[in-house]
């Protein structure tokens, strides 16, 4: 008999942000695959029994030869219980179909378990909210690759952009967008190491530092003026906006 695939989001970090039933496919699954996006304290919510496989393929370390990991298939077809924690939701930018179309080729039954994808999970932790009446009625998710380029109305939130973020930045000018517009990098948002730094399109590139392989995104509209508005209540999460807001 053929196991199952459940490729299922993990959220952006916290633990806490995981869906029930991500948790409760956790506690049943036979072997839990996972990347290093993934924090260890979602790894250690699988049962002790559990075998645990890291499939994880860093940045920059070039194209590998395959979408799901062989391990993965392999224990599907020994009929096993196979979870797939997918950092954020499987399906935003997390290569989610290319994995299901290689496991409909196998045969492999499989099934998509929503998560808290980063721009949700940024936006609450920071306290910028990604619409607002009167302020932005529209939100375009995009990768720093290419998203930076669009002309959008609206909130824009670029994922995988902290590397080039000084071209996103200058494509986001030549695109229309005024350089004073404010701009918010998180990092490793909804995790103990949040970091939040707020400038415009024209400074945000130049107070990053260094992001090292913290996975970070960056939000771009005047929304992120919002968040100094309603910082009283969203507190503490918000307080970390201001006290890097230099
Ligand atoms: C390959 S994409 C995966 C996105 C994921 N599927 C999702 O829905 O969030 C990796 C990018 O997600 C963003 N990301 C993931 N977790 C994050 C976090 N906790 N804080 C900020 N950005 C995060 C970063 O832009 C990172 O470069």
């Amino acid at each position: 008999v053929t196991g199952r695939v459940y490729l299922v989001g993990a959220g952006p970090g916290d633990p806490d942000l995981l869906t029930v039933r991500a948790l409760r496919l956790l506690e049943r699954a036979e072997v839990v695959a996972y990347d290093e996006l993934v924090p260890m304290e979602i790894v250690a919510l699988a049962a002790p029994g559990a075998e645990r496989l890291p499939v994880g393929r860093r940045r920059g370390r070039g194209a590998v030869p395959y979408r799901v990991h062989p391990a993965v298939i392999e224990r599907a077809r020994a009929g096993k219980m196979v979870v797939r924690l997918k950092t954020g939701d499987p399906f935003v930018f997390g290569r989610g179909g290319e994995e299901l179309e290689e496991l409909a080729e196998e045969g492999i039954p499989a099934e998509v378990v929503p998560g808290i994808s980063a721009a949700l999970g940024a936006a609450a932790a920071t306290g910028i909210p990604l619409t607002h009446r009167g302020v932005a009625a529209a939100v375009t998710l995009a990768t720093g690759h290419d998203g930076a380029r669009l002309a959008t109305p609206g909130t824009l939130v670029l994922y995988m952009a902290a590397h080039n973020l000084e071209r996103c930045m200058r494509e986001l000018a030549l695109a229309g967008r005024p350089e004073a517009t404010p701009a918010a990098y998180v990092e490793a948002a909804t995790t103990p190491r949040q970091r939040v730094v707020i400038g415009t399109i024209a400074t945000l590139a130049a107070s990053i530092g260094d992001p090292g392989d913290a996975p970070g995104l960056v939000i771009v509209g005047d929304v992120v003026g919002v968040a100094a508005a309603i910082a009283s209540c969203t507190a503490p999460p918000a307080l970390r906006v201001r006290k890097v807001g230099s």
